[in-house]
């Protein structure tokens, strides 16, 4: 406790003498969020905020794809993410060659890609979509043959959705899986509403299609604050990474969180130590660096999001 408070104040002085602008996910740890962000929210909010920053620097607290997105935005600024363990075991299981390779199996097919890809991977697909808009642009898509890439789940509850909306589309899907909100089930849910009376379960769609089905709500990490903000209820259920509840329980002390949630290894590994030392002296590993050709692709794909979001 006595080293954070000095750290915040240097963090703090070295960005505003380095013209940095700082945007952590909410996931991060909370020193982070409350002592030295500029910006904190989820995906889409932030690669809005790195749009429009005016910072020279941008230090993007969260994992490699998310920084990745920062500079595809921001081509002409150096984009730092502090943690070497920067992954997302979403983002990795899907490359931009396994991408070229199922257009050409699959060519009548729209690539839509969630935002947690690579920049390689985005810029072989057509559209990005982000926990927040991927049914509304789904369901806009002026196709009927999708193509979703990476993740199974969402995609699994993509094709429920589609289904409820009355929305004719042929949905093919890759394997990955999210490993933090993989471990979720649905007889947990179960047994915290015997437990909880009352108790709102709220979920993120990159859970299983069973935990969905359990849920009162269903929404981005942002959507999902937003939804207690208005919500009567004294106890939640908040079924994503743990960080958010951490954020939340800070925000709105009144409201009870009950049950437990998992931990993201690769949000988890960005410290403040790590946040100084890349200010102060940013390795290899933190710095981004794309080629012209992921820019433009990834660029044209993310670009495509705005469109159908706005
Ligand atoms: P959000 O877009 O909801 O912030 O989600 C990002 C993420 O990585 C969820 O695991
Ligand atoms: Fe990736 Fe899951 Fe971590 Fe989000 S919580 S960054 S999807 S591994």
């Amino acid at each position: 406790c006595d080293k954070i408070a000095p750290m915040i104040n240097e963090i703090n002085r070295l960005k505003k003498e380095t013209n940095t602008v700082i945007l952590a996910h909410s996931y991060v740890n909370p020193e982070i969020v409350y002592g030295v962000s500029d910006y904190t929210g989820d995906s889409y909010q932030l690669s809005r905020n790195a749009l429009e920053s005016g910072a020279d620097n941008i230090l993007f607290v969260a994992v490699k794809f998310m920084a990745e997105t920062a500079k595809i935005l921001n081509p002409e600024k150096n984009v730092y993410v502090p943690a070497a363990l920067n992954g997302c075991s979403l983002a990795d299981s899907i490359t931009g060659a396994n991408v070229r390779k199922l257009k050409q199996d699959n060519p009548d097919y729209t690539f839509v890609c969630y935002i947690n890809t690579t920049a390689d991977v985005k810029a072989q697909c057509d559209v990005c979509v982000t926990s927040g808009n991927v049914y509304n642009i789904i369901e806009d898509l002026p196709t009927d043959k999708i193509f979703f890439v990476p993740d199974k789940l969402m995609g699994l509850n993509i094709i429920d959705e589609m289904k409820r909306r009355g929305v004719e589309k042929d949905i093919k899907l890759w394997d990955g899986v999210c490993y933090v909100h993989e471990e979720y089930d649905p007889d947990m849910i179960d047994y915290i509403r015997g437990e909880f009376d009352g108790v709102k379960v709220l979920a993120h769609p990159e859970c299983s299609p069973g935990v969905l089905h359990h849920s009162d709500f269903v929404g981005s990490t942002a959507q999902l604050l937003k939804f207690m903000e208005t919500s009567a209820a004294d106890d939640f259920l908040m079924l994503t990474e743990c960080g958010l509840s951490a954020r939340l329980q800070v925000e709105m002390p009144e409201k009870n969180f009950v049950g437990s949630c998992s931990v993201c290894k690769y949000m988890k590994a960005n410290t403040l130590e790590n946040v100084l030392e890349c200010l102060k002296n940013p390795k290899a590993h933190n710095e981004i660096h794309l080629t012209q050709e992921d820019i433009d692709g990834s660029r044209r794909c993310i670009d495509a999001m705005f469109h159908y979001a706005e």
